[in-house]
């Protein structure tokens, strides 16, 4: 584990061999009760090279008329998400440390020539809870900058089974991915990359303060 910069924490090879095929079994469940779907740019409706679902309480969705946002259920099926799979939640918990579940964990398939452009994960209320990204399958070149679009990026290359915390002064960073690099990995069947991400969406109610017990 180290921090490559401030609130940016990698976690190469957090999950074994073993426990990779575990949670992509895991996944399987996930995606027959939640099919990818191909989410649409707000605005100018350009499809996703991307194709997501979601598990969880609630799920990253967007559309032309409506853009980014949270739903509490799928945007074709209208069914609840599935939970998130316990494997995901390890790493949330381990490498995440923040007292309170997440609440959406967004799945990512990249097949080939799919990738993702510079953006900011900004559509939560508790950005003091950090995101946690689990990668699977493919390795790929993930960028990450600062917290202005033009910034100066640093790239790094990350494998299956590779966890990436972005918390703290890194948790607005614009980030995305380059490219993926079939071939990589043995762990998806027919190639292909897999991101997770979960996330904090709602702040965390204070607990009210006990009253002393008299
Ligand atoms: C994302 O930013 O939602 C995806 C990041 C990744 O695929 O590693
Ligand atoms: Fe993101």
């Amino acid at each position: 584990m180290h921090e490559i910069t401030d609130g940016l924490i990698y976690f190469p090879a957090f999950y074994s061999r073993a426990e990779q095929e575990a949670l992509v079994g895991q996944l399987r469940d996930c995606v027959r009760a939640a099919p990818l779907f191909i989410p649409l740019m707000p605005k100018t409706g350009k499809p996703f090279s991307v194709r997501m679902t979601n598990c969880g309480a609630l799920g990253w969705v967007s559309d032309t008329e409506r853009g980014y946002r949270y739903e509490h259920r799928h945007p074709i099926t209208g069914a609840p998400w599935p939970p998130i799979p316990a494997l995901a939640l390890q790493a949330w918990n381990e490498a995440g440390h923040y007292p309170a579940p997440p609440e959406a964990c967004l799945v990512n398939f990249y097949g080939a020539g799919a990738r993702m452009g510079l953006h900011q994960d900004r559509d939560e209320e508790a950005l003091d809870a950090p995101v946690v990204s689990i990668s699977l399958g493919d390795s790929c070149l993930f960028r990450i900058g600062g917290t202005s679009r033009s910034g100066k990026t640093q790239s790094l290359r990350l494998h299956s089974g590779d966890v990436l915390v972005i918390g703290g002064a890194s948790r607005l960073a614009f980030h995305g991915v380059d490219r993926t690099m079939p071939g990589t990995s043995t762990l998806l069947e027919g190639g292909g990359r897999i991101n997770l991400t979960m996330r904090r969406v709602t702040k965390v109610e204070q607990q009210p303060n006990q009253k002393p017990s008299s």
